[in-house]
């Protein structure tokens, strides 16, 4: 798996805040729009275009349009959601599908709880959200949801990874065209499945606790 650490001063900058225990909701909300607009631009960098001819004011020249089929956004639910405004923001054309897993806090295991997605992926780029590559579990699983419908281009845009994850991902998809856009590896997993330092629990502090 290609892994692309973005790790830009801004993105380093917004992170810092994102990550400390004082920052509200609002700000929390806000400071992932702008980290995922500005992930998306790496991670959007092979997106499929054709070329065009159009006319200037000036001059007939070439210029290049996004393909169709367009791209699929896939956030996964719930924490995957707040990242969807800041992808949309950058590319606005883009199809969006929702995929719902959970993870059972004592096994880490991730399953699907809902989905609406095209039925048929061939051929189209993935763009899956989730801000928190942790185990991998929930990754790896929207990962082969996505293949098992035809997908064969997908990359996975997350806010903050653990080293454990990026392996466990590698490691289950090792020739397939799966590809990884993060704002930072970090040290390690706990005994609980957290990121540490992380941010804690991403959709509680996007959402707060349920
Ligand atoms: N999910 C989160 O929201 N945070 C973590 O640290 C790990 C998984």
């Amino acid at each position: 798996m290609k892994v692309l650490i973005a790790d830009h001063p801004l993105i380093t900058h917004k992170l810092t805040v994102l990550r400390d225990k004082e920052t509200n909701s609002q700000v929390f909300r806000h400071l992932v729009e702008e980290l995922v607009t500005l992930l998306a631009y790496e991670a959007t960098r092979e997106v499929k275009i054709h070329p065009v001819d159009i006319q200037t004011p000036v001059t007939k020249t070439r210029g290049a349009m996004l393909s169709t089929p367009r791209p699929v956004v896939v956030p996964i639910l719930r924490a995957g959601l707040g990242m969807l405004e800041g992808m949309m923001r950058v590319i606005p054309s883009a199809d969006v599908g929702f995929l719902g897993m959970v993870r059972d806090e004592k096994t880490l295991q991730a399953s699907t709880y809902a989905n609406r997605l095209p039925k048929d992926l061939k051929g189209r780029q993935c763009f899956i959200l989730d801000p928190m590559l942790a185990t991998g579990g929930t990754l790896i699983a929207a990962i082969q949801y996505l293949l098992d419908l035809g997908a064969t281009d997908i990359i996975a845009i997350c806010i903050i990874s653990s080293p454990e994850g990026i392996k466990a991902v590698g490691d289950a998809f090792p020739n397939t065209n799966v590809h990884l856009v993060t704002g930072a590896v970090d040290e390690k997993l706990n005994e609980h499945g957290y990121i540490v330092p992380g941010l804690g629990d991403a959709g509680d502090r996007l959402y707060g606790v349920v």
